[in-house]
C-alpha cells in the first residue's frame, strides 16, 4: 500500500491552499508565508474543476503547473485534489439529469457546491475524465505526495431522489437479493401492502404519507453509503493505475452518519479527518477527542491526519465564536497525541469574496499583523523541532463499538422513543472515559475484541446474529462488556429477534426484558442505590445475572435496573436505563477500578492525559494555570526541561513526557 514517503520523520502542517481564488501576484507572498509558518503539505484544486476545464473536454492545467511548481521550489509537497467535489455550471446546464433532487421531488441548483447525485452516471464518467487528465499530467511531478479524493463525501448531497438514482437503487437491490421473494421477504412487504410484482414498482424512501418501510430506509441508507463510496473507488482504481506508489486519501467531515467510515477508509490508504470543534461549547474537547479516536481506528491504529481545523471562527454556524488565544495549538496538540500524523487547515488565506469569507484563515484578512497568523506560525515553528510520534502507538485497553448499519437501524420512526440518538448514548460511555483519561479505541461488533479489556457497547440495536456471537465469544473467553439497553433488538433486516429481548444476548447477559418505557426529557425515575432512571427503563427479569441497583418506584420497583452477569472466563454488565452522565461516570469508574485500568497520570479534571507506548500528552483545558503532580522525573519535549514535583502548566498548556 502506499505511504507517506515523503513525511517519513516530519510531522505534516498545512492547510488547503485556494490560489485560484487570488491574482498570481500574491502566489510569490504565499510560498514565503508558508516557508515561514513551517507549512510543508498544502491541499490545492479542491474547488478547481471549473477552472481546470472551462468547457467540455478542454482543460486549462497552465494555472496548476505554475503552482505545483511554484510548492515544488519552496520544498512544500502537494496533496493534490481531484476536483471532483464541484462540478461546474456548465456540466449542470448540459447535464441537468446530474443534479441532485431531495426528498420532495425538488431538482438542486447550481451556484453552492456539491451539486450532483452521487449515483449519476454523467457525473461519474466526467469526473473519472477529469481524474485521468490529473493523474497523468501530474504523475511524475515531484510535488506530488498525496492524492486528496473528492472533498467530504456526504457533507451536504448524502442522498439525491433523482430519476437515475432510483434506477441505481433497483440495480443494487437485485444485486442484493436477486428475486424479489427474497427482497419481499427481507423488507416486511406483507405488511401494510406492500408487496411488490416487478422491480420497476420500488421507489426511494422519498415523502410519503406516514412512516416508511424501515427495513427500505435500511438499504437507502446502506445504498447511498454505498454510491459515494462508488464515487471514491472509482477515483481511487484510476490513481492506483497511473500512480500506484501515491497515496489517497479522503477527507471526512467529522463522524458521519451518512457514510459508512469502516467500510470507505478500507480503500483508502490514508485516514483524513476535519474537525470543527465550537469554542463555545462545553464538550468541544470531548468531541475532538472521540473524532480523533474515530479517525485513528479506522484504520487500526495507523497514523491519519487532521486534514482541516479552523485558524479561529468558522461561518457556518449560528454565532461563530472565536477560539480563546491557545486554544487552537491546545487542540492541535489534543489530535496528536491521539495518533495524528499531521495538523491542516481551512484554509491558508482567508478568502475574500465567496461564503466563506467570514471563515478564518492561517493568514487573516488583515495579513500577518494578527494573533491568528502569530499563533498559526508559532505552532508550525514548534512542530518542526518536534520529532515525528507516528511510530509510537497510542494505548487503548478500553473499546466502544461503533456500527454504522445499527446507528441507521436505531435512529428510525417508529421506536419505542424517538429521541434515541446514537452519538449522545456514544457519549454517555465516551464522555466519562475522556474525564477519567480512559483512552478509547472505536472497533466494530465483528472485530477481535481480545486485545480490549473492556468493552462498552452502546445501544446495538441492530445485530448480525455471527456479530452476537463474537461478542459473546470475547465474554466467554474472559472478556469484560458493558452494554446499554435497547440492544439486540433486530438482525440486519429490521426484523425482531423473536424469544425475549435482547434474544441474541440473553445467555451472555442472563436476563429477560420484558417490556420497556420511554421516559419523557423532564422524568427521573428513582433507583434503589440513590441513582435515576432517564430517557428509558427496561423492565428485566433475572436469568442468573445479579441486580447491581433495582427500580425504587413503580409497578416495576425492587426489579434490576443494572445487572451484571459472570458468563464462562469473562463478566457481562447491562444497563437496563439511562443514567445521568455523572452516575455513569460512577458506575464506569466501578468497573474500571474492578480491571485495574488505570490513567497514566492521576491530574484534576479538566486536564487531559493520553498515552502513548513513549510519551504522555498531558494537556490543560482550563483558561487559567493549574498545577500537576509528576511522581517521576520526565523529560518534556516542547520544553526541552526535565520536569518533576509540583509542575505548573498554564493556560491551555501542554506538556510531551517522555
Ligand atoms: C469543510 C470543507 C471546506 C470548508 C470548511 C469550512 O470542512 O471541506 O471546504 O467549507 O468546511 O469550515
Amino acid at each position: 500500500m502506499a505511504d507517506l514517503r515523503a513525511f517519513e520523520n516530519t510531522l505534516i502542517y498545512g492547510c488547503d491552499y485556494n490560489p485560484e481564488q487570488w491574482p498570481e501576484s500574491v502566489w510569490q507572498e504565499d510560498m514565503a508565508l508558508m516557508k515561514r509558518a513551517g507549512v510543508n503539505l498544502v491541499s490545492i484544486a479542491i474547488f478547481g474543476w471549473a477552472r481546470l476545464e472551462p468547457e467540455e473536454g478542454v482543460y486549462e492545467f497552465a494555472w496548476l503547473d505554475r503552482i505545483m511548481d511554484m510548492l515544488h521550489q519552496h520544498g512544500i509537497k502537494a496533496n493534490l485534489a481531484t476536483a471532483t467535489a464541484s462540478s461546474p455550471a456548465w456540466f449542470a446546464l448540459k447535464y441537468p439529469e446530474s443534479l441532485p433532487v431531495d426528498k420532495n421531488g425538488v431538482r438542486l441548483g447550481v451556484g453552492s457546491r456539491q451539486q450532483y447525485s452521487p449515483a449519476s452516471p454523467i457525473y461519474r464518467e466526467k469526473a473519472s475524465q477529469l481524474v485521468r487528465q490529473l493523474a497523468l499530467r501530474y504523475k511524475n511531478h515531484p510535488a506530488l505526495a498525496m492524492w486528496h479524493i473528492n472533498n467530504e463525501y456526504g457533507c451536504h448531497i448524502f442522498e439525491s431522489f433523482s430519476e437515475e438514482t432510483v434506477c441505481a437503487f433497483r440495480n443494487w437491490l437485485h444485486h442484493k437479493y436477486a428475486t424479489l421473494d427474497a427482497l419481499n421477504e427481507a423488507w416486511g412487504t406483507a405488511f401494510w401492502s406492500q408487496t411488490y410484482y416487478e422491480w420497476a414498482e420500488i421507489q426511494a424512501p422519498a415523502a410519503m404519507p406516514t412512516f416508511y418501510n424501515p427495513s427500505q430506509y435500511l438499504d437507502w441508507r446502506r445504498f447511498s453509503s454505498d454510491m459515494l463510496q462508488e464515487c471514491m473507488q472509482m477515483e481511487v482504481d484510476l490513481l492506483r493505475e497511473i500512480t500506484p506508489e501515491v497515496p489517497v486519501t479522503t477527507n471526512y467531515i467529522g463522524i458521519n452518519k451518512h457514510l459508512d467510515q469502516w467500510k470507505m477508509s478500507e480503500i483508502e490508504d490514508v485516514v483524513s479527518i476535519d474537525i470543527y470543534p465550537d469554542p463555545a461549547s462545553p464538550s468541544a474537547a470531548i468531541e475532538c477527542a472521540a473524532q480523533g479516536d474515530v479517525a485513528r481506528s479506522l484504520k487500526q491504529n495507523q497514523p491519519w491526519i487532521l486534514m482541516e481545523q479552523a485558524p479561529n471562527q468558522v461561518q457556518w454556524r449560528t454565532l461563530n465564536h472565536t477560539k480563546r488565544p491557545g486554544q487552537m495549538r491546545l487542540w492541535s496538540y489534543q489530535l496528536l497525541a491521539r495518533g495524528a500524523r499531521g495538523i491542516m487547515y481551512f484554509q491558508w488565506r482567508q478568502s475574500k469574496a465567496g461564503a466563506e469569507k467570514y471563515h478564518s484563515g492561517m493568514v487573516p484578512h488583515d495579513g500577518t499583523d494578527s494573533r491568528t497568523w502569530r499563533e498559526i506560525e508559532t505552532l508550525g515553528n514548534e512542530l518542526k523541532r518536534l520529532p515525528d510520534f507516528c511510530h509510537d502507538p497510542v494505548k487503548a485497553e478500553v473499546a466502544i463499538v461503533l456500527d454504522w448499519n445499527s446507528w441507521w437501524g436505531l435512529e428510525q420512526g417508529s421506536h419505542p422513543h424517538a429521541d434515541l440518538n446514537l452519538m449522545e448514548l456514544v457519549a454517555q460511555f465516551y464522555a466519562p472515559l475522556h474525564q477519567q483519561n480512559i483512552t478509547v479505541q472505536f472497533v466494530r461488533p465483528s472485530d477481535d475484541l481480545s486485545p480490549y479489556r473492556l468493552v462498552c457497547i452502546p445501544n446495538l440495536y441492530l445485530v448480525k446474529e455471527e456479530d452476537a456471537r463474537n461478542i459473546e465469544t470475547y465474554v466467554q473467553n474472559g472478556g469484560r462488556v458493558v452494554m446499554s439497553y435497547f440492544s439486540g433488538i433486530v438482525n440486519e433486516h429490521d426484523h425482531v429477534y423473536l424469544g425475549g429481548y435482547p434474544a441474541p444476548f440473553r445467555k451472555m447477559l442472563g436476563l429477560k426484558v420484558e417490556e420497556w418505557l420511554a421516559l419523557s426529557k423532564e422524568e427521573k425515575r428513582p433507583l434503589e442505590n440513590g441513582w435515576s432512571a432517564e430517557q428509558w427503563i427496561d423492565v428485566i427479569r433475572l436469568e442468573g445475572a445479579q441486580a447491581v441497583t433495582t427500580h425504587a418506584a413503580d409497578y416495576y420497583a425492587g426489579l434490576p435496573a443494572i445487572t451484571t452477569h459472570a458468563f464462562g472466563a469473562g463478566r457481562a454488565d447491562y444497563l437496563g436505563v439511562k443514567l445521568p452522565v455523572e452516575q455513569m461516570g460512577l458506575y464506569l469508574k466501578t468497573v474500571l477500578d474492578e480491571l485495574q485500568i488505570q490513567p497514566a497520570l492521576q491530574v484534576p479534571a479538566g486536564i487531559e492525559v493520553v498515552s502513548r507506548e513513549t510519551t504522555v500528552f498531558v494537556l490543560n483545558h482550563h483558561p487559567q494555570t493549574m498545577t500537576i503532580d509528576l511522581p517521576e522525573h520526565k523529560k518534556d519535549l516542547l520544553s526541552g526541561k526535565d520536569v518533576a514535583g509540583q509542575v505548573e502548566l498554564p493556560a491551555y498548556g501542554v506538556l510531551i513526557l517522555q
